[in-house]
């Protein structure tokens, strides 16, 4: 019996894929394949993959045309794979022609001609999401850059608000927010903190989904009201805490989650700049609660939930700004947390997060970490995780924010629950001030 073996994402199984494995099949006897896991597509660097491992893995046993199917997880299983069921030929695409010519050690690579005129990345894209961009925000440049990377979203416009330095920026620009909003189908917002509650309600009203720089409004109540019209218009509304969206972080919470460090006691975390001082004291855009704030906050509300008993502010201000350092205090029932953030002073800007067995630490800066480790008093026991971070988890966040807008579903990454908490947290230090 002649067996062949075959691998690919198979995401929207489309007729090059079965006319692949047809001729994969005609080769032999017994045809296995290795569908890609969503860990293994993120970190060779394919992040827009949209069907899950299970709908994928269906959809290749669904043809008939496939023996055995399974999940390629790790670098380097194609040779484990081949050599456990002894294979005789590794078929593939010709797209991958000369890239695993290594295999012929193990059996005989065949590259079978690709379909011309269809793929995974082709059907991504048939639906193009058009974004329009309010604000002028630096940040706002990273945005544009990160949109190329991205299936099935394009940047149609965008609109300086008149409240910042204008910058020249390499798109199209809207001449005001009414033709933007009428051109385009979801906004992202990167104006001003306190200008953003505006921009999100006029966004929604219009009936555009939204994705806003964190956070998306300075008041509790600001804050219930936006999320409340993006759900009675049903329309996705995405806080842009971009650190929520990284894959180093949400395994680490997953990690916490599952017990690894015991029961969470005590939660640390530090974000400062020093840099945008100036521009910031300027510009009067934020200070360090609502520039660091959300950052700050995010590892405490997401590990230890956003039910405290007692939450406390220090600030120290200069002369031209009210805010230029906070220190936050928080008491749960059984955990205490502190959030420094800072905007004219800088500090190691670390997570420690510790628990009754043992503790987490994220090294500077914590919020766009590929890296962190485990450790314990028995230092045999310490672990390190390393994960890939693609524009500091604004990729993702858009992937999502892409997959939320065509499909319907809710922000995986993100409750917002946690977005309101930030702004009731933002209107308490403020009054406290
Ligand atoms: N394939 C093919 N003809 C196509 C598309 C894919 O023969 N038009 C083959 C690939 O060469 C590979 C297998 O199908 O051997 C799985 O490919 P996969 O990467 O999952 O599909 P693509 O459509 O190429 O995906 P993407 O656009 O995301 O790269």
């Amino acid at each position: 019996m002649i067996k062949i073996i075959t691998y690919g994402t198979f995401d929207h199984l489309h007729q090059g894929h079965i006319n692949l494995l047809k001729k994969a099949k005609a080769l032999g006897d017994y045809l296995i394949v290795g569908v890609t896991t969503e860990n293994f597509d993120i970190t060779r660097g394919k992040i827009n993959v949209q069907q899950s491992l299970m709908e994928r893995i269906e959809a290749v046993k669904a043809t008939g045309l496939a023996d055995e199917v399974f999940p390629e997880e790790y670098e380097g299983q194609k040779i484990d794979d081949i050599k456990r069921n002894n294979v005789d030929i590794f078929a593939i695409g010709s797209d991958w022609i000369g890239k695993f010519d290594y295999l012929n050690e193990y059996c005989h690579v065949v590259y079978l001609p690709r379909t011309e005129g269809i793929s995974s990345t082709m059907i991504r894209s048939k639906k193009n999401v058009k974004l329009g961009v309010i604000g002028s925000d630096p940040s706002m440049v990273k945005l544009l850059n990160e949109v190329d990377y991205i299936d099935g979203l394009e940047i149609h416009s965008v609109y300086l608000d008149s409240a910042m330095n204008k910058r020249i920026v390499d798109f199209p620009l809207a001449k005001d927010i009414s033709s933007l909003l009428k051109e385009t189908d979801a906004i992202y917002i990167a104006c001003k903190p306190v200008d953003r509650y505006k921009y999100i309600k006029l966004a929604l009203e219009a009936g555009k989904h939204v994705i806003c720089d964190s956070p998306v409004a300075l008041k509790k109540e600001e804050a219930e009201e936006v999320f409340l019209l993006a759900h009675k218009n049903k329309l996705c509304l995405y806080d842009s805490i971009k650190t929520a969206y990284s894959l180093a972080f949400s395994r680490l919470v997953l990690l916490i989650k599952s017990g690894i460090i015991g029961e969470i006691k005590s939660i640390d975390s530090t974000c400062t700049s020093q840099e945008m001082y100036d521009w910031l004291k300027e510009t009067n855009f934020g200070t360090s609660m609502t520039i660091w704030g959300p950052f700050g906050l995010l590892p405490v509300l997401k590990i230890l939930g956003t039910e405290y008993k007692t939450i406390s502010f220090n600030t120290l201000h200069s002369t031209e700004m009210k805010d230029i350092f906070t220190k936050i205090n928080f008491t749960y029932d059984n955990a205490v947390a502190t959030v420094n953030v800072g905007v004219g002073v800088k500090s190691e800007g670390d997570l420690r997060i510790a628990g009754t067995k043992g503790y987490i630490y994220v090294p500077a800066p914590w919020w766009k970490t590929e890296y962190f480790e485990i450790r314990f008093e028995n230092q045999a026991y310490n672990k390190r995780y390393f994960y890939k971070l693609d524009g500091e988890g604004l990729r993702t966040e858009l992937v999502n924010f892409v997959h939320s807008i065509n499909t319907g579903n809710d922000n995986y990454y993100l409750e917002e629950k946690l977005s309101k908490k930030v702004s009731e947290i933002l209107e308490a230090h403020n009054k406290a001030m």
